[in-house]
């Protein structure tokens, strides 16, 4: 069962700085050995997914692409919301959705989350649902039983975002019983500042992790993936 490291560049990096990272990606066929035991999912900001779809094809990167969020709606007139049916011709293949930051600043209640992922399911694009502590009870109110194991749960406490402060790993494991108690998931993601020093005690008790900054520099996240897939070899 591989592990997924899902790389979300919130609003960060511009075209050329999409290329660069992309065009500087290992593709030596040492690297992707090592790197096989691994699902690598990248979430840029909507405008670049071409330009990286085209160029991840170009160079056969291991790597699969998601989208930061979804529209709820479907094609139509709904002003600066982009849709899975604009996406169709796009090989996306998941969504992250209701981040906490998009909860927070764009005020996305559990409803509209509940539409967003109806609607991804609908196009064979899988949830990456995030939720936070100490909230995660409530967060699923809408979802029924059939969703629940549908999607990928990314656990990422508020505090740990962009902190510094990771969550400890051995509370991971605890947390994550309560979660699988509550939602049946099969795949449960951590975010939180996860790093190349803490990302292998994680996916001991994870199926992957989901990063913010340490996503951000290419020579950062290859490191962590090398040091990602070293830490498989031990489980
Ligand atoms: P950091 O890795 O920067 O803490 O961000 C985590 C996150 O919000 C990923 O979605």
């Amino acid at each position: 069962m591989k592990k997924y490291i899902i790389a979300n560049w919130k609003s960060n990096k511009n075209l050329s700085e999409v290329a660069f990272w992309l065009n500087n990606f290992p593709n030596e066929p040492e690297s992707l050995q090592v790197l096989h035991g691994l699902e690598i999912i990248l979430a840029p900001p909507y405008p670049f997914l071409v330009s990286a779809q085209e160029i991840i094809e170009e160079r056969h990167l291991p790597i699969k692409l998601a989208v930061q969020d979804l529209s709820a709606f479907g094609k139509g007139a709904y002003t600066g919301e982009v849709s899975a049916f604009n996406l169709q011709d796009l090989d996306i293949q998941y969504a992250i959705l209701g981040h906490s930051e998009r909860r927070r600043f764009l005020k996305e209640s559990d409803q509209l989350i509940a539409d967003k992922i109806a609607e991804a399911l609908s196009w064979h694009i899988k949830p990456i649902l995030c939720l936070d502590k100490p909230n995660f009870a409530s967060q699923a109110r809408f979802l029924s039983r059939q969703i629940l194991p549908k999607l990928f749960l990314a656990y990422e406490p508020v505090t740990a975002i962009g902190s510094g402060q990771a969550e400890d790993a051995h509370n991971l494991s605890l947390i994550k019983k309560e979660l699988y108690s509550i939602y049946q998931v099969k795949t449960l993601i951590y975010g939180g500042s996860v790093n190349a020093a803490n990302v292998g005690s994680f996916l001991q008790v994870c199926d992957g992790v989901l990063l913010g900054g340490a996503s951000l520099e290419l020579s950062d996240f290859v490191n962590l993936l090398f040091t990602a897939s070293e830490s498989l070899i031990q489980l």
